[in-house]
């Protein structure tokens, strides 16, 4: 890894989530080249999202051996009415029953109310040292699937700031303006700003 200073890795084999940070990367952070690591970090059943996030992040010590890199664990909260369920079990939950299953879960209820929260954990090799990011928006529950942009529950989120759209209708720069990834990845940004 030659140009490890200059470079930093996002390890995730999810490239949605990599292209929204890439996109904030290239717009705030040009001094800096973000890599994607494929690695597969191993996955704990937590009850936060920041201790999945932590155990993932120490499960790559051995694995990456110079340079600072970071992971993102994000999850999805219905906080009204399934008392934020499916939150750290979101992937389990995306993958047997998807969006149309959510949707049956609630069709009795009239109002949502939901949150997307990402954690992000990063090894930050000058100070050899972990650190964490937190971000959430806030939202509702649209009543059917709407949009094709996106990635996993973005066609049934609607933010509070824009609520005639899921994020699945809106573009990838509008989204990382108000998404709990954004916000959190701001906050990294603003870390390495400082400390390169
Ligand atoms: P992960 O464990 O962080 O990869 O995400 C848990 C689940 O939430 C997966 O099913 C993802 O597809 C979904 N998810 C994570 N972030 C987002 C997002 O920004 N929009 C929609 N779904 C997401």
């Amino acid at each position: 890894m030659e140009d490890r200073k200059s470079s930093v890795y996002f390890v995730t084999g999810n490239s949605h989530k990599f292209e929204e940070v890439q996109q904030l990367f290239d717009k705030e952070l040009k001094m800096i080249t973000l890599k994607q690591l494929d690695l597969n970090p191993l996955e704990i059943q937590a009850d936060t999202l920041q201790e999945v996030a932590k155990y993932k992040l120490e499960s790559l010590k051995n694995r990456i051996s110079e340079g600072s890199y970071f992971i993102e664990d994000a999850g999805f909260f219905i906080d009204s009415p399934l008392n934020g369920f499916p939150g750290v079990y979101s992937s389990y939950i995306f993958k047997t029953i998807g969006n149309e299953g959510i949707l049956n879960l609630i069709k009795p209820f009239e109002e949502s109310k939901a949150h997307f929260a990402s954690v992000v954990a990063l090894f930050f090799e000058p100070l050899d040292k972990a650190y964490f990011f937190e971000g959430i928006v806030n939202g509702t529950v649209s009543s059917e699937i709407k949009g094709s942009q996106g990635f996993g529950f973005d066609p049934i989120f609607v933010p509070n700031e824009i609520p005639d759209k899921t994020f699945a209708q809106i573009t990838r720069d509008q989204k990382n303006k108000i998404s709990h990834r954004g916000k959190a990845l701001k906050q990294l940004i603003e870390f390495i700003k400082k400390r390169t």
